[in-house]
């Protein structure tokens, strides 16, 4: 079979026509997407791997300082939920989009890339889907949700996370998928579905896997790269459009890289001609020591391990961490420090300055492979 998906053009090089809705995107070829026209190892990767953030719309309204930390330092953002069901679905019938637009209009008025987060997951679904019935309404909202969420932003938004942590904690195979309102009514046939309904929208798209836990030693993680690797075949075997792994890199300081086990992983993405996109990378530090510098080292130690194995193998198209700054994180909400202390997992502290994983993070953008 041949991938016919992979010769779309690169990841961002477009938004350039306007949608329904007014919303053109950037014009010409985005600032930071990789010429096609270089062909010199040095020249191709001459522009450093874009960088983005999570961003949380309400605080880029009422913090100034924080959307200007955005405008300074980003060239994509991705919203941190405001384009999940909950948010922009939360009734039958009914979408929202004040929010995913407010963010639009911010991203195209600051020449800002946007990646659309997530169309089909598992988590945080609103409570009128659980009684979705059947499998033919399943797949009608699956799709109808996709087709109104993309074709409102085609042209706008080039890449999606179309399908969003498929796999269980600890899988035994492909089909170990984790349990969900799709799962349930559709089996496995959610993953083509959702990812031929957002083709079939918008056939300019990067249609993106986007999972976690990857990139760790340990049986887990391994049974997890394996379990991937033979879902993304099975896609390609039955000719599925899907153009890229995101690796989300919540990193954890108290597991270790899996350097051999990451690597041959992302030999055999290379070999799928899939890219590779580092989607939500954060190190959650509740495990670390508290004293800011020796943590900030560590955070920062821990993050240039894991960039450099991925990049020694591949060039991220994308390297985007999960919030900018420490002042908004979901980290807190979820591994809050046993000490009391502020959790410090992102580029910027929360007075906008910048931390040694900042440094890290420019420094892998700008190396060539
Ligand atoms: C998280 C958000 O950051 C939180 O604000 C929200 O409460 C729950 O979701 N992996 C993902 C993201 O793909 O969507 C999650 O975002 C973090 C883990």
């Amino acid at each position: 079979m041949t991938i016919t998906a992979h010769s779309r053009r690169d990841f961002l090089v477009r938004a350039t026509h306007a949608t329904a809705l007014g919303m053109a995107g950037l014009s010409g070829p985005s600032a930071f997407a990789t010429p096609r026209t270089q062909t010199s190892a040095a020249g191709a990767n001459a522009r450093p791997i874009p960088y983005g953030a999570a961003v949380r719309v309400d605080a880029l309204t009422s913090d100034l300082s924080y959307r200007g930390a955005i405008i300074a330092n980003c060239q994509i953002i991705v919203p941190e939920g405001e384009m999940k069901w909950p948010d922009i679905h939360p009734a039958r019938g009914e979408y929202r989009f004040e929010k995913a637009d407010a963010l639009m209009d911010f991203a195209r008025q600051n020449k800002i890339e946007v990646r659309g987060h997530t169309l089909a997951w598992y988590g945080g679904m609103p409570a009128w889907t659980a009684a979705i019935d059947g499998r033919a309404e399943a797949e009608r909202e699956l799709v109808d949700h996709i087709e109104t969420v993309v074709s409102r932003y085609r042209g706008a938004i080039p890449s999606w996370d179309v399908v969003n942590e498929p796999l269980v904690d600890w899988p035994e195979g492909p089909t170990s998928l984790r349990p969900s309102i799709w799962t349930r009514q559709l089996g496995p046939d959610y993953l083509p579905i959702a990812l031929r309904a957002t083709a079939a929208v918008d056939p300019d798209a990067q249609l993106v896997l986007n999972e976690y836990d990857i990139e760790f030693k340990g049986p887990r993680f391994a049974a997890r790269r394996q379990a991937l690797l033979q879902l993304l075949r099975s896609l390609r075997e039955r000719d599925v459009p899907l153009h890229a792994v995101g690796l989300q890199s919540h990193l954890f300081a108290d597991r270790a890289i899996d350097r051999d086990g990451l690597q041959a992983f992302l030999n055999e993405i290379k070999a799928l001609k899939l890219d590779v996109l580092i989607t939500e990378l954060d190190v959650i530090d509740y495990e670390l020591p508290g004293k800011i510098s020796e943590r900030d080292a560590l955070v920062a130690g821990l993050a240039g391990q894991f960039l450099e194995t991925v990049c020694d193998v591949v060039r991220p198209k994308a390297i985007l961490t999960w919030g900018l700054s420490d002042r908004y994180s979901w980290v807190p909400i979820y591994f809050k420090r046993p000490d009391g202390m502020p959790n410090r997992p992102l580029p910027l502290d929360a007075d906008l300055k910048r931390k040694p994983l900042f440094d890290v993070i420019e420094e892998y953008r700008r190396k060539t492979v």
